[in-house]
């Protein structure tokens, strides 16, 4: 991994372990924003070429999730994509309940929450003491008047990983269709979206997938062509340029999800950072980061830390308990050692780009700092 780390000149001085909030910037992710200005400078406007940088992004996409374009929508954001999900299930006043977990970023509960307005039930489930989803819970809820199941793949507070199969086989078994907001895991664990069977998934690029903010997007499997957005805009459309104002014709693909003009100088860094990472390889990605997941583990329980992350079921980072979250944030910035918290919990995650004598400068760090650890 030592060719690929040197592309990203943060390393040359800090030790960068904060790719769960966002992924480091590389040389070519850099050149390709830069790429966007020559564009725009040399040619001026450029609508042919930015609808072909959209196709670009969702390719990649594709490949990453090992699935079809048709089954990618490129949107702004996350939210932007859930958004306009939810203006697609929740139409028949039959089915008004959304199950839902207590492990969600925020902005997927208040979407939900959002359609109380219009008559929408939303029920969160509980997690169970190693931080998964309370089966039975799931079971009881989910009823004949169910929209959609929304679960959260990797957790953004404490690292943990949904075991979704489970969860989609008994939406499923109910008629139900599953939501997975899996912008924790993207980029950093291999995801085959038509194996894993999820109606929808979504997430975003600048984390793990080396891209910039700007970005996000939603994948929708053949089987949700019945659901259709009334959250929408014209790149949405079956004919982008055709033009009609006097009619609702959307894409019968994927494409349905998207709205307005995308955020074009992001798209840019976003076909670059794919592009990077579809070189390393996403299993290889894995593999390297889930090695260095367990050292910074075993580094923590060695200084006496609690790591808050289900040792049997992760994602790419790592929640230790910390005394006072934000200072001890602050305290390893002060080493030049990146990190964020949440929820009272240090966040460190690595990538394929950290290595071993990351994790230990992080560990010498926290042994330092050690009065801040719970
Ligand atoms: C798990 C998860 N879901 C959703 C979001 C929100 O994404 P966006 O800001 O693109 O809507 C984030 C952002 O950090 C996230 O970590």
């Amino acid at each position: 991994m030592r060719q690929f780390r040197e592309r990203f000149p943060i390393f040359e001085h800090t030790t960068y372990l904060n790719s769960c909030s966002m992924g480091a910037l590389a040389d070519e992710v850099r050149a390709s924003m830069i790429g966007y200005l020559d564009d725009l400078e040399r040619d001026g406007s450029l609508w042919a070429t930015w609808v072909s940088r959209q196709d670009e992004v969702r390719r990649r996409l594709a490949q990453v999730f090992r699935t079809d374009p048709t089954q990618v929508a490129v949107t702004a954001s996350a939210s932007a994509a859930v958004s306009s999900i939810a203006s697609a299930v929740l139409t028949d006043p039959r089915r008004p309940r959304v199950i839902t977990t207590e492990l969600e970023f925020p902005t997927v509960g208040q979407i939900w929450h959002a359609r109380e307005r219009q008559g929408a039930e939303v029920v969160h489930i509980p997690s169970t003491s190693n931080l998964g989803i309370d089966m039975k819970a799931l079971d009881a809820a989910v009823d004949d008047r169910t929209a959609i199941v929304s679960v959260t793949h990797v957790c953004y507070r404490n690292g943990a990983m949904t075991d979704l199969a489970p969860v989609i086989e008994l939406a499923h078994s109910r008629g139900v269709p599953v939501l997975v907001d899996a912008y924790q895991s993207v980029g950093a664990v291999p995801i085959d979206f038509p194996a894993l069977g999820a109606d929808f998934l979504v997430g975003g690029v600048l984390k793990y997938m080396l891209g910039l903010p700007g970005v996000g997007f939603a994948l929708a499997s053949p089987a949700t062509v019945q659901y259709v957005p009334s959250i929408t805009g014209w790149f949405a459309a079956r004919d982008i340029f055709a033009m009609d104002i006097h009619a609702y014709d959307p894409a019968v693909d994927a494409r349905r999800f998207e709205g307005g003009t995308p955020v074009v100088p992001c798209l840019y860094p976003a076909a670059a950072g794919l592009g990077l990472l579809l070189e390393v390889g996403l299993d290889r990605a894995w593999e390297h980061s889930r090695r260095l997941h367990e050292q910074l583990r075993q580094t923590v329980l060695d200084i006496g830390g609690t790591v808050v992350t289900p040792a049997e079921h992760h994602g790419p980072m790592l929640a230790v308990e910390a005394t006072d979250d934000h200072a001890l944030v602050a305290a390893l910035e002060g080493d030049r050692v990146i990190t964020s918290c949440r929820d009272g919990n240090l966040r460190i995650s690595p990538h394929f780009y950290n290595n071993a004598d990351d994790i230990e400068i992080v560990g010498k760090a926290l042994q330092r700092h050690r009065h801040l650890l719970r």
